[in-house]
């Protein structure tokens, strides 16, 4: 059991609400507020395709209209043997708003991975650049 495992099992069960008939990939996501609070994930798609939302970013959403500020883990789980790493939309979002924090990738298999923030997403385009 590592620090995270709880935040792994909590991006799971997200994963279990994904809407994604169109593509069929799901996702959860779990974000952990420096508050202690878990906020779940999944992707939710709709019929025009562009408009879906990418479970990391509900997670995010979700977490800043309860309130919350301050992150420092977010996890990330798919049905892959390759791990799934959050897409560029979701990396401007999860920087703004969590900054240089770990990314951990899992899939149903248990195979883990660890990223930094500042790894997947260098040169960033934040408030600093403003
Ligand atoms: N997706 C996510 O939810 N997160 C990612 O990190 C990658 C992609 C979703 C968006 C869409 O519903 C589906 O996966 C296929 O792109």
């Amino acid at each position: 059991m590592n620090e995270y495992d709880h935040l792994i099992v909590a991006a799971q069960q997200a994963r279990e609400n994904a809407h994604a008939p169109y593509s069929n990939f799901r996702v959860g996501a779990a974000l952990h507020a420096t508050s202690g609070r878990v906020f779940g994930g999944c992707n939710v798609e709709n019929a025009t395709y562009g408009l879906t939302v990418c479970a990391e970013r509900v997670a995010i959403f979700k977490a800043i209209s309860e309130g919350e500020r301050g992150f420092d883990a977010i996890a990330v789980v798919t049905d892959t043997e390759s791990l799934t790493s959050p897409c560029g939309a979701c990396r401007q979002l999860i920087w703004e708003f969590c900054g240089d924090i770990p990314v951990i990738l899992s899939n149903l298999k248990g195979k883990t991975e660890f990223l930094q923030m500042r790894n997947l997403f260098p040169k960033p385009f934040d408030a600093s650049s403003l």
